[in-house]
């Protein structure tokens, strides 16, 4: 996958309205010549003109222009027609493709309409649609919940699944004033419903035929009981385990954007003077459990980003390297090293991890330094070594403009790896603290592993000549506390060292 690709996943998944993901999936589709032109449109259930706006109508003869749809997943030709006119929707070309990628709440259709290009992809163009998928349906609830924007935020800020539904749960419970709010997800694999509560207990799990909530899910219906102890369909286990008082209950199923349910939101003792949940709460609930299907999807899919983020962080390190003619294995070691080092310095284990992700990119940058220079067998000249040094820039170029946790703290790795702990490093003459310990952590880890390898330059060196080198170094090259955390874990080091050797 080319960073091309990842950025444009990057930014779309970062949309904030559907103007701002179709441009961006426009600037990719044609950026990246997959298609001619593109535009996408979004049909209102009454025909209604969502996106883009303010447009003119067009005339009978430009409409003519459109002759040739081949139609690929549409039903509805003539509707298309009236809304293309009502758009002004032109294309150069008389082939004209139409796809519909998604059916959005409140029945919104969204279609493209494309030229494809000559290395029109299928595959990629059905790839880019999918990513957008997720977004769009975020975007088209938050118009629907103004009011819940305030939650998405704190919502968004939570990177552990489990974190993130006691946040939605206590949104849920706001909006029906009720005493408590429980979000129970699909475990399908074991037939069960599961979920956090706030304070201290671990996951709670039941059968996922359990109770009302189980009805609910299995059934697909909303279930309102003002009396539960009297309903046989009530379990009364959970009470027993919480040792909680329940009175009423309103239960809604949770769905995803393919309209599968993947849990249950349920809310327990309306707060208000009359202790009944009422239609009104049946109508906030259902928004919020639409906004819940989802954030959960939408979790899941950042998921699948970071893990395609990993990915490319791997790919495109080793071809760094490889232009260099290291091997794959030295970034695997840099990045062990790394994480073996943020540990040792009190780092906690998401920031460790981080780390160990983003440093195999520290010399991504040598992807644009000329092969006379990069596999020079010799000794650089000065100049030479002048441009060797844009490695760190032109890394640091390639990747700052990302907003992902991974890319940037790549960025911040590539720019700094080379920066010395006296001062003395480039290319910014960072000193100390000021350099980021991301990049003090991957100076000490690079060069423990270029010393301990054949370069094109040179031949590897003894372990006790980098020894010496990191003693004397101490406080010069390298953060003392590193060196320190680095003989302290040597054994660590050692058996990362001899399990990615070179073969
Ligand atoms: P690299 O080969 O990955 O080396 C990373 C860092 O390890 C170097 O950063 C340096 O701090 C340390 N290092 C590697 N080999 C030696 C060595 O023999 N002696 C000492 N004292 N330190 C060593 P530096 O110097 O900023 O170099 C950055 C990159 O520039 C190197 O990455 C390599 O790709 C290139 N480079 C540096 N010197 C030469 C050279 O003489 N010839 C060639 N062809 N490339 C060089
Ligand atoms: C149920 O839905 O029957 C369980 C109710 C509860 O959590 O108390
Ligand atoms: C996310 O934004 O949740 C996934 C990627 C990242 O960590 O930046
Ligand atoms: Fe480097
Ligand atoms: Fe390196």
């Amino acid at each position: 996958m080319s960073l091309v690709l990842l950025d444009a996943v990057y930014k779309i998944t970062a949309s904030k309205s559907y103007q701002e993901i179709f441009d961006n999936l426009c600037e990719y589709l044609i950026g990246s010549d997959i298609c001619r032109s593109v535009k996408f449109l979004v049909f209102r259930s009454k025909g209604d003109v969502a996106y883009p706006e303010g447009n003119e109508h067009i005339t009978q003869e430009e409409l003519k222009q459109l002759r040739e749809f081949e139609m690929e997943k549409i039903d509805e030709l003539q509707s298309c027609f009236v809304f293309l006119a009502n758009l002004g929707v032109c294309f150069e070309s008389q082939k004209i493709h139409l796809c519909r990628f998604k059916v959005l709440e409140q029945g919104e259709e969204v279609f493209a309409f494309f030229e494809p290009a000559e290395s029109f992809d299928e595959k990629a163009f059905l790839y880019i649609l999918k990513i957008a998928s997720a977004p769009l349906n975020f975007v088209s609830s938050q118009n629907t919940l103004g009011s819940i924007l305030k939650y998405a935020a704190f919502v968004a800020d939570q990177r552990e699944p489990e974190q993130m539904l006691v946040t939605l749960a206590e949104m849920a419970r706001e909006f029906s004033a009720a005493d408590r709010a429980t979000i129970w997800m699909s475990d399908e694999a074991n037939s069960t419903l599961w979920t956090k509560v706030a304070h201290g207990m671990g996951p709670i799990t039941i059968p996922n035929s359990a109770g009302i909530v189980g009805f609910v899910y299995k059934n697909g219906e909303i279930v309102v009981s003002n009396d539960p102890y009297s309903d046989s369909r009530f379990n009364q286990e959970v009470d027993r385990k919480t040792g909680y008082r329940t009175k009423s209950i309103l239960a809604i199923p949770i769905k995803n954007s393919e309209n599968e349910i993947i849990g249950a939101l349920q809310t327990i003792n309306k707060l208000a003077s009359k202790d009944d949940f009422n239609d009104a709460d049946v109508a906030k609930l259902k928004l919020v459990s639409s906004y819940i299907g989802n954030t959960v999807e939408l979790a899941n899919l950042h998921k699948e980003i970071e893990d395609t983020q990993k990915e490319v962080i791997f790919t495109m390190g080793e071809a760094g390297e490889f232009r260099s003619k290291e091997t794959g294995n030295h970034v695997k070691r840099v990045a062990e090293y790394s994480y073996i080092l943020a540990q040792g310095c009190g780092l906690d284990d998401t920031t460790s991890d981080l780390l160990r992700m983003a440093s195999p990119m520290h010399d991504i940058g040598k992807v644009a330094i000329e092969d006379a220079i990069l596999k020079k067998p010799g000794k650089l000249t000065d100049e030479e070594f002048e441009i060797m040094k844009t490695h760190t820039t032109m890394g640091y170029e390639i990747l700052r403009h990302s907003k992902r946790r991974i890319i940037s703290a790549a960025a911040t790795v590539a720019y700094e790896h080379h920066e010395k702990f006296n001062g003395r490093g480039y290319p910014r003459g960072l000193a100390g603290e000021d350099i980021h310990i991301f990049g003090r952590i991957t100076a000490l880890a690079d060069v423990f592993d270029a010393l301990g390898s054949d370069r094109c330059y040179k031949k590897a060196w003894e372990l006790e000549k980098i020894f010496e080198l990191f003693n004397r170094e101490k406080g010069e090259h390298f953060d003392p506390k590193i060196v320190d955390t680095f003989f302290k874990n040597l054994d660590r080091i050692l058996e990362v060292r001899d399990r990615f050797k070179d073969v």
